[in-house]
């Protein structure tokens, strides 16, 4: 195993649409090599994702831990569908884009379908923090970055996040303990607008359609 380099913003790595990966090509241990070598760079990182592009590799392949006390679950191959056309808007940071956080308004709930490591299907239901964090993995294996996303008026390195708070108005601090750190703990954590506002479709993908 080892700890991989992480690809930071401006490689164009990170720009580009990942390759799925051949679901027979599953037993061959350089792929397994990357798996294992991908979730010891999360674990290194502190991160509670990654995506293949973000260590130079174009796979369309996530490991992803955002249960506590679990072990990352390995994602060959996800595919995302909305289960709901509500959002939610949480601060979002990236191991790509170290340093920054920012605010970006993501669908509250969605099922997830692909491949575990072994080959084998899965379908997941996901809400709340899980389902905003794969939603960050997956748009990584569409050369997406949440800065694409984000309101980037609300961008802010994590100090002075942690010092200030969110400088969007529409930020209410009303979250719930089991959702996560507060911002600016070094990773993202799921908070919602209650400005009274509709919700924001900025993803530009709906429920039922094409991912
Ligand atoms: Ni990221």
């Amino acid at each position: 195993m080892a700890i991989l380099k992480i690809a930071r913003l401006g490689a164009p790595v990170l720009r580009q649409v990942a390759e799925p990966v051949v679901p027979d090509r599953l037993g061959d241990p350089d792929l397994q090599r990357l798996i294992d070598d991908m979730l010891e760079t999360l674990e290194d990182s502190g991160g509670v994702g990654l995506a293949a592009p973000q260590v130079h590799r174009s796979s369309r392949l996530v490991v992803l831990g955002t249960e506590p006390g679990e072990p990352p679950r390995v994602m060959v191959n996800p595919e995302l569908t909305w289960r709901t056309a509500q959002m939610v808007r949480s601060y979002e940071g990236c191991l790509s884009v170290p340093g920054l956080r920012g605010a970006v308004n993501r669908v509250a709930s969605l099922t997830v379908q692909g491949l575990d490591r072994a080959g084998e299907p899965f379908s997941l239901d996901l809400e709340g923090f899980a389902a905003i964090a794969v939603q960050h993995e997956v748009d990584h294996l569409d050369g997406v970055l949440y800065l694409d996303r984000c309101d980037t008026r609300t961008l802010a390195f994590t100090e002075e996040l942690a010092r200030y708070g969110p400088l969007d108005p529409s930020f209410h601090r009303r979250q719930d303990p089991e959702d996560g750190p507060e911002p600016g703990a070094g990773e993202p954590s799921p908070e919602v607008a209650d400005d009274g506002s509709p919700p924001h479709l900025l993803l530009g993908r709906g429920p039922g359609s094409e991912n």
